[in-house]
């Protein structure tokens, strides 16, 4: 059986990136901030309520977030990768109780915080999130288009500077908790996430 990957690290350190990579392996991509992202775009009354909660770079409640987990998630036939979830040390305990009897290994994207603001303002990606550009390390053939679908490349809500700050500093807040608890429990490897995506991907797969 395969393992599920949970992947933990500061905002804009690949995690949206590598999953990408990692889905061509059979991995199914669940991303909390994707699926949060697609109910404020439907207008839903869950997106209405945390609108205003992303867009100041803020944790949006734990209750809310893992309903909309759990009901993306299919243990019993898929193996996932967890982007974004957990974000605090509750989440950490709930996750690995989702998971009883699953085998599964967190990644720690370690990397110097200072780089990622410029390359979160950098972003760009589908509406959907699933298709992530770089304007400087990796650029669209055609400006502003998506080279595999051919929709527009958005920028996210909360890729400002002032917001991406923001979210850095509830990383800082939040991190060392998560990342001490898959540790005791023997379920954290660590990666180099400053290197090129190439490196960072062979990593992780050398990781499992
Ligand atoms: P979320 O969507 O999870 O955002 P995030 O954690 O801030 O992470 P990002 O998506 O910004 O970065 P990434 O690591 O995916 O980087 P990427 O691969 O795109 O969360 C957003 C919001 O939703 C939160 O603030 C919160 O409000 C809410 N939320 C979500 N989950 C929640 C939860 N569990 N609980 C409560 N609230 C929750 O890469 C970034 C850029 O760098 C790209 O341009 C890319 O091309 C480039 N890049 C990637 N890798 C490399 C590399 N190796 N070298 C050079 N450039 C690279
Ligand atoms: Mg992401």
């Amino acid at each position: 059986m395969k393992k599920h990957l949970i992947l933990l690290g500061a905002p804009g350190s690949g995690k949206g990136t590598q999953s990408s990579r990692l889905k061509s392996d059979g991995l199914i991509h669940v991303s909390t901030g994707d699926l949060l992202r697609s109910e404020i775009a439907k207008e839903s009354e869950l997106g209405k309520k945390v609108k205003s909660v992303l867009a100041a770079g803020q944790l949006v409640s734990d209750d809310l977030v893992v309903e909309l987990l759990k009901t993306n998630l299919n243990l019993n036939n898929n193996t996932y990768i967890f982007d974004g979830y957990p974000r605090n040390e509750k989440q950490a305990k709930t996750l690995d109780g989702i998971l009883e009897g699953h085998d599964y290994l967190a990644v720690y994207f370690e990397l110097d915080l200072d780089i990622l603001i410029e390359r979160i303002t950098n972003r760009r990606t589908t509406k959907d999130g699933k298709h992530i550009y770089n304007l400087i390390s990796n650029p669209p053939k055609v400006d502003g288009i998506c080279d595999v679908t051919g929709e527009p490349l958005i920028q996210r809500n909360d890729d400002k500077e002032e917001i991406v700050r923001e979210r850095m500093e509830v990383y800082k807040n939040t991190i060392d908790p998560i990342l001490e608890f898959f540790r005791h429990n023997d379920k954290l490897a660590t990666i180099d996430a400053q290197q090129s995506p190439d490196q960072v991907y062979k990593q992780i797969i050398e990781k499992l």
